[in-house]
């Protein structure tokens, strides 16, 4: 859907909501992540890139301190004042929003009530952050309601706060930081224990193309925290022989080689992966920035091979999704995207063979799997921000 017919349609919605039109309308979009599966919170690399698909909310101030909530991809509605902010069982939805206002209002930012209605095109649950949009889009809100600036990069941070501490998921900074900090027609190289990123370049000849599995996964399930857990596990009995040794991220695989006996094996398994995928980040941006596209394919496939047998995140419709992709025209390799345990995978594929690749991808997943799954090409998108109409 076209920018001004997602505009036309939230105004109607609004005015039938609200009873007057909103004011304001913030933006922030969705991620796919090129290369680097759990490596943030191990404060390695990820290779990333926000994406044409994002997250708006419309909104008009309200003078009582009170934030109401409506949402055109969800049902009902979401009120809370400011001066008392409570977790919402009902609209689970409204606590990313919730989650942010608490964190910004501890940190010493002045709120200011509002009516807003979100509409989102990132499909919930699917890997590509659709949650941290939404939080990276109410701190923009919020900054503009109230008329303060903090830096992106600070949003990202508070933003990823709110989702540890009010929301209760211990994800790391990559969803935060793609949605705030994205360069339109760029990938980014995010280095998670600087909390900074460099610009990299993509030589031509590839297309990146996002496959939906259509597989939810819910990553407030105990999978996601117990692979934190023994990652860091792994890194403190490591710190026990090599003092330097803080996170995954300082550690290499020989030393993690020459202490396999004083890991537990499902440990050793998951250090093993991090350390690799970590790796593999660095190569992936080096090829495809060199135009060696058939490296950049084989990377790909090896995260998928780590993250199936060492992570243990894949699930069998991402297996099935990865058959259909290698079997394609013009596919050089795939990975899955995000947290896994379903959503969507990642396709890196020969610019020109989109067509014939999705006609395929489309037809081998429904005959493996029954399920319709959804497959576009990821175009990079510009970071969270005010929308001028
Ligand atoms: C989820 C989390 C991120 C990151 C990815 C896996 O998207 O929110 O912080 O850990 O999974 O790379």
């Amino acid at each position: 859907m076209q920018l001004s017919q997602r505009k036309a349609l939230i105004e109607k919605s609004f005015i039938e909501h609200y009873g007057a039109p909103p004011t304001l309308f913030v933006q922030a979009p969705g991620r796919v992540d090129l290369m680097g599966s759990h490596t943030d919170y191990n404060l390695g690399y990820v290779l990333t890139q926000a994406i044409d698909r994002n997250t708006l909310i419309a909104a008009r101030p309200r003078a009582d301190g009170v934030a109401r909530l409506a949402s055109l991809n969800v049902a009902g509605i979401s009120e809370f004042d400011l001066a008392n902010i409570e977790r919402d069982t009902i609209h689970p939805w409204s606590n990313y929003i919730r989650g942010v206002a608490d964190v910004l209002q501890k940190e010493g930012y002045p709120l200011a009530g509002f009516d807003g209605l979100i509409h989102s095109t990132i499909p919930f649950g699917s890997g590509l952050s659709s949650s941290a949009a939404l939080e990276v889009a109410a701190a923009v809100l919020f900054e503009s309601l109230a008329d303060w600036e903090i830096a992106p990069v600070r949003k990202a941070i508070l933003c990823q706060r709110a989702e540890n501490e009010f929301v209760g998921m211990n994800c790391g900074i990559l969803d935060q930081y793609s949605s705030a900090m994205g360069v339109s027609g760029s990938v980014i190289l995010l280095d998670c224990k600087a909390i900074t990123h460099e610009i990299r370049p993509i030589a031509p000849g590839v297309q990146v193309m996002i496959c939906d599995t259509k597989a939810k996964r819910a990553l407030t399930g105990s999978e996601y925290p117990e692979r934190r857990a023994q990652c860091e596990e792994g890194a403190r009995i490591l710190h026990r022989f090599y003092p330097e040794i803080h996170s995954l991220r300082d550690a290499s695989l020989d030393q993690l080689a020459a202490h396999q006996a004083d890991l537990p094996s499902v440990v050793y398994k998951r250090c093993q992966f991090i350390i690799e995928e970590n790796q593999r980040v660095l190569d992936m941006a080096d090829a495809l920035a060199a135009g060696r596209h058939e490296d950049a394919g084989r990377l790909a496939l090896e995260s998928f091979a780590g993250a199936r047998d060492l992570y243990e995140i894949v699930c069998i419709e991402m297996i099935a999704m990865k058959e259909a992709i290698i079997t394609a025209p013009g596919a050089l390799g795939t990975r899955g995207a995000g947290a896994g345990f379903g959503g969507c995978l990642v396709a890196f594929i020969e610019e020109g063979a989109q067509e014939a690749f999705a006609h395929h991808v489309f037809d081998s997943y429904v005959e493996q799997t029954h399920i319709e799954p959804e497959i576009y090409p990821a175009h990079a998108a510009a970071g969270a921000g005010v929308i001028q109409f």
